[in-house]
């Protein structure tokens, strides 16, 4: 599905009744990562995924290019869909987007899952990095960012042994636009740090994170869990930064159970 958002064009998944959960994609993918998510969740959920600016199917708008336009074309999405109050997902920079949504609109969050993210903001060491990235996106396009970043997505046993999994991420990366990669690395670069968030989330929060995460280790998962109040922390085994589809039946477990303890 596709709708026109602030005068950008937001391709979108809408399915089931109920409480709804709004899953946030990392970079440089789209919302075809949480395919196994929507094909495993009860139709008693409303299941929605939204493609950020310059991914998958929606279009971008250039100075849209801070976490916080990303949060509000997602808060965008859910005026245009009717809808109040959600439960959030975010994977890594699906998490950066869930702390900026949790920072300007509080209210709109009922509960949330932080998955293979961090609250601190980039190193001077990482800053350099993304800009070396988008000098390399603007070169040489999507194959060569596939090639930087399948071996910080997957573990390297899901490299080693799954084919099939590092093709399908190696499409989702192909599908995203030169234009979607660099404006996702200024915005990252410029977020600010999430850490005196923390201890101020009082919504009931799912802290998952993959066992051989090497984008955003295990530590960093148990720092955030450790300080935000209403926290479950759980660990994916055999599986990398894109803990929720190298694992799905693991992470849909916890997802599960996070969601039936919730009071929705
Ligand atoms: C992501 O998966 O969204 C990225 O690895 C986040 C990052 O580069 O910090």
């Amino acid at each position: 599905m596709k709708t026109v958002i602030d005068g950008m064009t937001i391709g979108y998944t809408d399915q089931g009744n109920g409480t709804p959960l709004v899953f946030i994609h990392a970079f440089p993918l789209s919302k075809t990562m949480w395919q196994p998510q929507v094909d495993s969740l009860p139709d008693t959920y409303r299941v929605i995924t939204i493609d950020l600016g310059g991914h998958g199917e929606s279009d971008i708008v250039l100075w849209n290019d801070t976490l916080d336009d990303y949060a509000k074309n997602v808060i965008g999405l859910l005026d245009h869909l009717g809808i109040a109050q959600a439960v959030f997902v975010g994977l890594s920079m699906g998490g950066y987007t869930l702390f900026s949504i949790y920072r300007h609109y509080a209210n709109r969050v009922k509960a949330m899952v932080l998955a293979d993210t961090r609250a601190q903001a980039d190193s001077e060491e990482g800053k350099a990095g993304r800009r070396s990235m988008a000098q390399v996106a603007f070169k040489e396009e999507a194959p060569a960012i596939a090639d930087i970043m399948l071996p910080k997505l997957l573990a390297p046993s899901t490299i080693e042994h799954r084919p099939e999994i590092v093709e399908q991420v190696r499409q989702m990366i192909l599908q995203t636009s030169t234009a979607g990669i660099v404006v996702d690395l200024v915005a990252m670069t410029a977020r600010p740090d999430s850490t005196d968030l923390l201890s101020t989330i009082s919504c009931p929060t799912l802290v998952i994170v993959g066992e051989d995460d090497q984008a955003t280790p295990v530590a960093e998962s148990q720092y955030m869990a450790q300080r935000i109040p209403r926290s479950t922390f759980v660990t994916i085994p055999q599986a990398g930064h894109l803990s929720n589809f190298e694992q799905p039946a693991a992470f849909n477990q916890a997802l599960n159970s996070f969601l039936e303890k919730c009071p929705l």
